[in-house]
């Protein structure tokens, strides 16, 4: 899931606008960096590439040009090296390639291109595409020698190839988004339409096995199988470009969880009628599956707890990486509800054509219109929670399970209920979000912070509560975490548990309440230093953080506790909460 910006056309610093645009997309992968650029009326390309973040880096001292391309990385093949950062040369530094995917029949190619003398000098998939097209450029024009290579390529991949004979970009995807801008005698792409929202909000989406041909004054679109011209289905992006960067906040997370009580307020009113309609969808489905990856997935556990005590609707339950491996029975009347803070998750769209495949109609909750999942769907939800830059998702989490408060109430003709709910979870937000409680969490953190272990533990809806509280820790503190159905501690997990280990336990004020003490209990007996997150205190607490009762949406206030210990022991290791190690925001590879 790296971040790639290209551009071609009338101004002639279009390296300092590829490198801009790299910095907005930074957050999709930042082990390192890497822009060329066509300098005026010379036919070389010259690059400068780093290992780690853009930061505070420039590209002063590369020469201007019309013609740019750039790319952030998020490692596959070959280590983090500013060798194996991109873009890639060809031998003789005519050719050059970004890439986003995995080439994943490398290997043969390049043996056959090492037998025939070029010589490679990283350790990437990705520079094998630029000896391949250097090969096969010497016997057909530049962009056909792009549509063979690239249907030479299996794997997921997006692909932007430039040479010094054309002044062109060449784009080719299949399964990594790209993105076209279309500007005045300048055209642009990326692999998100959100970095082209200063420059242009006339876009296209390239779809799989398309290829684009960007001049300054034209673009091309062809079928990559078959060459045949398609005319691009133009939009015009509605997005407003995001107001300023962190303002008064240090990090974006940060600034992201201040943000949930309003947006779930926004959500609370705006949501209803969206809701209102998904319901009928889901009422005429036989069969409602809802799948999601990493937090989104604890959004969709949390969903099938909804349903069952709000509309006593039976939906099941998938990880997005697993479902398509036990979706055999899925049939016509089948319904996949696909959530997705980025809609690029790789895993989900695999899963989600297999559903297609078998005829399933996909309803799709995500938070990035025009996204490859909100494209694939047949009905699309937006979470409006505003653009996320963080990669540890908070507002989008909420906000995914403000949505299913809202459909899971409106299939019992409810939504009204269900909106009281989420107003009762944005003034509980905003008790937790108060001066007072933040020192009690961020003091919490000091008492923990040295820890190598941390367990968390709910029953219900607080067990995906638990579950994303300590992927919310181990993604960004590095301190290991485990989220624990509260029953299970006795069937074997309790054997971890040692004099002083970490136990937070979440007990909301519903049917739960009686069984998770017993489990806090149980763990304090063994030595435990309980961390109860309740609406009222209890004395086998070691440390209570106080959640004011917001029913069935209790589980937002006690998740934004969570983001918030995780934000503070993150901080307290002075560690960098919007860009965890080895981590990207949207993964865009299997
Ligand atoms: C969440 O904090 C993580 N960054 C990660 O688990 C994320 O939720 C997951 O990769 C799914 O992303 P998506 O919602 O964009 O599909």
């Amino acid at each position: 899931m790296c971040g790639i910006f290209g551009y071609v056309g009338k101004r002639n610093d279009g390296q300092k606008l590829v490198f801009n645009g790299l910095k907005s997309l930074e957050y999709r992968g930042y082990d390192s960096w890497g822009v060329g650029v066509i300098p005026e009326k010379k036919n070389t390309i010259v690059v400068k590439k780093k290992t780690g973040k853009i930061g505070n880096a420039n590209v002063n001292d590369l020469p201007g040009g019309s013609l740019s391309f750039g790319h952030t990385r998020w490692a596959t093949h070959g280590g983090v090296t500013d060798q194996n950062a991109h873009p890639h040369l060809d031998c003789n530094g005519e050719i050059a390639v970004i890439h986003n995917g995995i080439f994943e029949n490398y290997e043969g190619i390049k043996q056959k291109l090492l037998k025939k003398g070029h010589k490679f000098v990283s350790e990437t998939d990705t520079e094998t595409l630029t000896h391949l097209l250097e090969d096969i450029s010497k016997k057909e024009p530049f962009t056909e020698a792009v549509r063979t290579a690239f249907n030479q390529m299996e794997g997921l991949n997006a692909v932007i190839a430039v040479s010094t004979k054309e002044n062109l970009l060449v784009a080719a995807r299949n399964g990594s988004p790209l993105v076209i801008g279309f500007g005045k005698n300048e055209n642009f792409l990326a692999s998100d339409a959100s970095a082209l929202l200063p420059y242009t909000k006339e876009v296209y989406f390239l779809e799989d096995n398309e290829m684009a041909i960007l001049a300054s004054d034209k673009v091309t679109i062809l079928n990559v199988k078959t060459a045949r011209k398609i005319i691009p289905d133009r939009r015009k992006l509605d997005w407003r470009v995001e107001q300023g960067g962190k303002g008064k906040y240090e990090f974006y997370m940060l600034k992201e969880i201040f943000e949930q009580p309003q947006i779930i307020a926004d959500i609370a009113s705006l949501g209803a009628s969206q809701a209102k309609e998904m319901a009928k969808i889901i009422r005429e489905a036989r069969g409602t599956y809802l799948v999601g990856c990493g937090t989104a997935s604890y959004a969709c556990l949390a969903g099938s707890y909804l349903f069952s005590k709000l509309a006593k609707r039976h939906v099941n339950f998938a990880i997005g990486s697993e479902f398509g491996y036990s979706l055999d029975f899925l049939n016509k009347d089948s319904l996949v509800i696909a959530i997705s803070q980025s809609g690029e998750t790789m895993d989900i769209l695999e899963s989600v054509k297999k559903a297609k495949n078998r005829d399933a109609k996909i309803l799709s909750l995500v938070n990035v219109p025009g996204s490859s999942l909100y494209r694939l769907s047949d009905h699309k939800m937006l979470i409006m929670a505003g653009q996320e830059k963080a990669v540890a998702s908070t507002k989008a989490f909420t906000g995914m399970v403000a949505h299913l408060v809202l459909l899971a109430n409106s299939l019992n003709g409810g939504v009204r209920k269900g909106q009281k709910s989420l107003m009762q979870a944005v003034g509980s937000m905003k008790h937790v979000l108060s001066p007072g409680s933040l020192k009690k969490i961020d003091k919490l953190a000091g008492l923990i912070v040295g820890k190598k272990h941390v367990y968390v533990i709910g029953r219900g809806l607080s067990y995906p509560a638990s579950l994303e509280t300590a992927l919310k820790i181990k993604e960004i503190s590095y301190i290991h975490a485990e989220g624990l159905a509260a029953g299970e501690l006795k069937h074997g997990p309790l054997a971890l548990i040692e004099k002083g280990t970490p136990c937070i336990s979440f007990l909301p004020n519903d049917e739960t309440y009686g069984a998770n003490l017993a489990g806090a209990m149980e763990m304090r007996a063994r030595g435990g230093f309980i961390i109860g997150i309740s609406h009222k205190p209890h004395e086998i607490f070691d440390y209570y953080i106080n959640v004011p009762d917001a029913g069935e949406s209790t589980i937002i206030p006690e998740v934004v506790v969570a983001q918030l210990l995780a934000y503070y022991l993150t901080m307290r290791k002075g560690l960098d909460p919007d860009k965890p190690r080895n981590l990207a925001k949207s993964v865009t590879v299997k």
